[in-house]
């Protein structure tokens, strides 16, 4: 599998996955393909403009089989971050001084951000889900006193993109559910991990971006269509009022489109499936395997560098994204990511977003260093890793 990945060859340990992963020949060769079959606006009288509205049907049609969503409930942007404004700032407007939402110190800025922001302008409350800075955890039990009858939308990530914590998303999705809120969940971090069910999680708005797992730089939105149906964004008036098309703005990046269609075809053929199996069945049976497979890599590289003397690992959550975050005594992540990167080793240092969490962990200004696992990656970059970290700490 790894010889699918063109920019494995180059032989470095590619361990910056949480930060964006390579792509497969499949994606680049349907992307190549996409531009070389000729692309047109959408809705011409010729066939290349029928050509791209089938690459958007497509790539509709993949999301949905990847979360577990409908075709008509996908809206692509440029990015999760940009997905989630757009969103803020809609749904925002139906908010009255006084109402409130909940964001967590666990997610990325992207799902914390937007939602104060739009919460100051309409004069709403802000309450905070803390993590425990012990394990990590998110406790989903706090949200029973933080949601209450006002409570019009809870962001939560299903994922830690530095941590790895998984929260109970599920539990904290029903407790908003009962007194009428929405729940907002960040898939960024957690797709490219575990199987994405939108409906198990209790999500009502759910993004997730292709470049994280084996995909084009683009981010989709998945909600059910009823649901969309009742937000309003700001938009063209000659664009369409239509869900999902009212919610993109603009001419959508039709060839990489062609790429998220086949970054998923990739995942789905990542584990042995019977051949009648739909995409959805298979997408999901390789995510499992893909679970298994990198717990197996992660115990590895934790064990690892819980072995190590002057290195910290932030985090144990039970439930957790294969990703370690870590720091070296006395030694600047910067300095560690540089020491590993003449070793070949791509990591990542900083706070990578996680701000809030950084800032309650006393890590701000530098952070820590990152070590994503994905599908990808194997013993041997995780040796690699190791090795470099117990050099430097020797
Ligand atoms: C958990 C998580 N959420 C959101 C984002 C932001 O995604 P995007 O770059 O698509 O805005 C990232 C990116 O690193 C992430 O890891």
């Amino acid at each position: 599998m790894r010889a699918l990945y063109p920019a494995l060859a180059d032989g470095n340990a590619y361990l910056d996955g949480a930060a964006g992963t390579q792509v497969p020949f499949s994606v680049i060769d349907a992307i190549a393909a996409a531009y070389r079959g000729g692309l047109g606006n959408l809705d011409g009288a010729f066939a290349a403009s029928a050509r791209s509205g089938a690459i958007v049907a497509g790539a509709r049609a993949a999301v949905a089989d990847l979360v577990g969503a409908v075709p008509d409930g996908v809206v692509f942007g440029p990015s999760a971050t940009s997905l989630a404004y757009r969103i803020a700032d809609a749904l925002s407007r139906a908010w009255t001084p006084g109402d409130e939402i909940v964001v967590s110190r666990l997610d990325h800025d992207s799902n914390v951000r937007p939602w104060i922001q739009a919460a100051v302008r309409a004069g709403v409350t802000v309450k905070w889900a803390e993590v425990d800075l012990v394990t990590g955890e998110l406790p989903a039990a706090q949200y029973a006193e933080l949601i209450g009858p006002r409570t019009r939308l809870v962001a939560v990530t299903a994922a830690s993109n530095v941590i790895g914590t998984i929260p109970d998303v599920p539990a904290i999705a029903g407790l908003a559910h009962a007194v009428g809120g929405l729940c907002y969940v960040d898939g960024v971090h957690a797709t490219p991990h575990v199987p994405a069910d939108i409906t198990a999680l209790g999500a009502d708005f759910y993004t997730t971006s292709a470049y994280k797992w084996s995909g084009p730089h683009l981010a989709a939105l998945a909600a059910r269509p009823e649901l969309l149906g009742t937000v309003w964004p700001d938009k063209l008036a000659p664009s369409s009022n239509a869900v999902p098309w009212r919610f993109e703005r603009g001419t959508l990046p039709f060839a990489d489109l062609a790429g998220v269609t086949a970054a998923v075809d990739h995942l789905a053929a990542l584990a042995p499936s019977a051949p009648s199996a739909s995409r959805r069945e298979r997408v999901l049976a390789s995510m499992a395997a893909v679970e298994a497979y990198e717990a197996t890599l992660f115990a590895r590289l934790a064990g690892g560098l819980a072995r190590l003397d002057r290195v910290t690992l932030y985090g144990k959550a039970a439930r957790r994204a294969p990703t370690a975050f870590f720091g070296v005594a006395d030694v600047t992540p910067r300095t560690v990511a540089e020491h590993l990167a003449a070793r070949g080793v791509n990591v990542w240092d900083g706070d990578n977003y996680a701000y809030e969490l950084c800032t309650a962990l006393g890590l701000e200004p530098d952070g820590a260093v990152r070590a994503g696992l994905v599908h990808y990656n194997d013993a041997s970059d995780v040796d690699r890793l190791l090795e470099g970290v117990a050099d430097l700490v020797k």
